[in-house]
C-alpha cells in the first residue's frame, strides 16, 4: 500500500499533503529492485552500477546531475506491455512522460505505437522513423498548423477532445483530400488517483466532452455526419499513478454504455476504444504496482464482461501508459554539495540540481527515495530532506529520506524512479542548465539528450 494518496496531474497542483517518513529502513545500503532499475546493483566495493558500469564512472564521464536511463529495462517493459496485451490490443506508449528519438527507435523495434500531444513530439516522432500510421495525436487545444501536419502526415488517429476540433480536423481532412481516423475523447465523471477514484456525475475540468448531459453522444453524432473524418471509437483516461483498476471498470462501463447508445441511434458499432494511461509505478518500498499482465487481463475482462452485458461486439482495446514504461528505468544521479543539519529538525542536504529536473515534488508533492550510490555506509541513519540550489525554499527533490549520518560533501546519490515526467518537465529556472540523459546498456553508456549548455541559453536570448 502507499503511504498516502499521491496526488498527481495538473488538478492537483494544489493539493499539499503533510510531510510524513516511517521508520528507517535496516539496511541503507539495499537498493529495493522495485523502484530501481533493472540492471541496478551495487558491485563489490560498493558502488552502485547501472548496465555494468559505476556511477562513479557515469559521473566522471557525463557530469552531475544527469538522468541515466536503463536500455535493457525500458525495452523489457515495452516487450511486457506488448506481450500482455497480445495481438487484439494495441499499447501507445505516451510520449509525454519522455521522449527523445533513441526512445522512438526503441518503441519502434519493440512494437510499440506512440501517443504525442504536441507538434514537438509529432516531429520528434516523425523524424526518429515512427511510422505516421502508429501515431496517435492528441491534445485538448491542438493549432490549425498542428493539425494539418498530423493530418498531412496520416498519423493513425486523431483524439478529438472538443466540438471545435471535431469541425477542424474534419475539414481539414477534406481539405488535404484524405479521410482522418479520430476518436472522441470523453470524460467519463472518474478520477482515480492511487488506491482512491471519485466517480461523479460531472467532472470539472478542461479534457475530453462530459458524457454528462448527453455531450459526448452529441458530439458522436456530428462526427458521423462529417465526410473529412472516420470515427473509429471512443478513448477516456481517468488520471495517473494508479494502481487499482476500479476506476477503469466504471470507465468502461460508462463508455461501453455509450456505444450501445451509438448503436440504438446509429447503428454502428464502434470497434476501438481506448481505456488511456495512468498506470502507477513505485517511487517508494511502499508502493505495489501491478504487472502488465495483470492489468490487461483486468481490463480485458471489464471491457469484455461490459460488451456481453450490452450486447455488443468486444472492440479493440488501447491503452497508453507512459509512467509505468519508462518511469522506473532512470534515476538522477547528483553530488552532494553542502550538508546543514538543523538541530532537532532534519539534515538539509544540497544537491547540484533541483527542481529545474524534477519538479514533481514541488508540484505534486510527490515522494520519492534517495541513495548513497558512490559508496556504501555502515553509519546510523539521519532524517534529510534533498533540496537542490534553486533561489526557492520548495526547491526540494526528496521531502524526507533517510541517508547515512556520515554523508560528506562530494558524494554521489541518486533518485530512482525519474525516468517519468522529469526531464521532460525539466525547466531552466535561475538559468540552470537542463541534465543530459543517458541511456546505459551492457556496459556501454552514450547521451541520448545533452546537457544544455550556457552557449544554448544565450543562442536563444536574441538581446
Ligand atoms: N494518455 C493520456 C490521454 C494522458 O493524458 C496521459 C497523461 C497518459 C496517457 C499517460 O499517463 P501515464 O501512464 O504516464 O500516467 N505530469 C504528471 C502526469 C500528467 C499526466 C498527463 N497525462 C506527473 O508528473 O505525474
Amino acid at each position: 500500500m502507499s503511504r498516502s494518496a499521491h496526488p498527481a496531474g495538473p488538478r492537483h497542483a494544489d493539493v499539499l499533503t503533510e510531510g510524513h517518513y516511517t521508520a528507517p529502513p535496516t539496511d541503507l545500503n539495499v537498493l529495493d529492485e522495485k523502484v530501481w532499475a533493472k540492471t541496478v546493483t551495487r558491485n563489490d566495493e560498493g558502488v552502485a552500477t547501472v548496465g555494468g558500469i559505476e556511477v562513479t564512472r557515469l559521473a566522471e564521464e557525463f557530469g552531475t546531475p544527469a538522468y541515466f536511463l536503463d536500455e535493457a529495462d525500458f525495452r523489457a517493459r515495452c516487450r511486457a506491455w506488448a506481450d500482455a496485451f497480445g495481438k487484439d490490443a494495441d499499447v501507445f506508449y505516451a510520449g509525454k512522460a519522455f521522449l527523445s528519438r533513441a526512445v522512438v527507435k526503441w518503441l519502434h523495434e519493440e512494437g510499440l505505437n506512440l501517443d504525442v500531444c504536441s507538434g514537438g513530439e509529432l516531429t520528434t516522432a516523425l523524424e526518429a522513423g515512427m511510422p505516421a500510421d502508429r501515431i496517435a495525436f492528441h491534445g485538448n487545444n491542438k493549432s490549425q498548423e498542428e493539425i494539418e501536419r498530423a493530418v498531412g502526415a496520416g498519423v493513425g488517429r486523431i483524439v478529438l477532445d472538443s466540438f471545435q476540433e471535431i469541425v477542424r480536423v474534419a475539414h481539414t481532412a477534406q481539405r488535404l483530400g484524405t479521410r482522418q481516423r479520430v476518436q472522441i475523447r470523453v470524460t467519463v465523471g472518474v478520477e482515480a488517483h492511487t488506491h482512491e477514484f471519485i466517480a461523479t456525475a460531472h467532472e470539472d475540468q478542461k479534457f475530453g466532452i462530459p458524457l454528462a448531459g448527453g455531450q459526448a453522444a452529441e458530439a458522436v453524432r456530428r462526427a458521423l455526419r462529417l465526410d473529412g473524418i472516420e470515427l473509429i471509437g471512443i478513448h477516456s483516461h481517468i488520471g495517473s499513478q494508479i494502481f487499482d483498476t476500479s476506476g477503469f471498470e466504471v470507465a468502461a462501463h460508462r463508455v461501453v454504455r455509450l456505444l450501445a447508445q451509438i448503436r440504438d441511434e446509429h447503428g454502428v458499432e464502434l470497434p476501438e476504444i481506448d481505456l488511456g494511461g495512468g498506470l502507477g509505478i513505485a517511487y517508494t518500498s511502499d508502493d505495489d504496482p501491478r504487472e502488465p499482465h495483470d492489468i490487461a487481463k483486468a481490463l480485458g475482462e471489464i471491457v469484455t464482461r461490459e460488451c456481453e452485458a450490452a450486447k455488443l461486439r468486444t472492440p479493440r482495446i488501447s491503452v497508453e501508459p507512459g509512467r509505468a514504461i519508462v518511469g522506473p528505468t532512470a534515476f538522477t544521479l547528483y553530488e552532494v554539495g553542502t550538508i546543514k543539519p538543523l538541530d532537532g529538525l532534519r539534515t538539509y542536504v544540497s544537491v547540484d540540481g533541483g527542481m529545474s529536473d524534477n519538479i514533481r515534488t514541488a508540484l505534486y508533492d510527490a515522494e520519492y527515495s534517495v541513495a548513497l550510490v558512490s559508496r556504501t555506509s555502515d553509519a546510523a541513519p539521519m532524517l534529510a530532506r534533498v533540496v537542490g540550489k534553486h533561489c526557492e525554499s520548495g526547491d526540494i527533490v526528496v521531502k524526507d529520506a533517510f541517508l547515512p549520518a556520515d554523508l560528506a560533501p562530494g558524494d554521489l546519490i541518486a533518485v530512482p524512479a525519474t525516468g517519468a515526467y522529469c526531464r521532460s518537465m525539466a525547466s531552466n529556472y535561475n538559468h540552470v542548465l537542463r541534465p543530459p540523459v543517458v541511456a546505459v546498456r551492457d556496459g556501454e553508456a552514450r547521451v541520448i539528450v545533452r546537457r544544455e549548455t550556457e552557449e544554448d541559453l544565450l543562442r536563444l536570448d536574441v538581446g
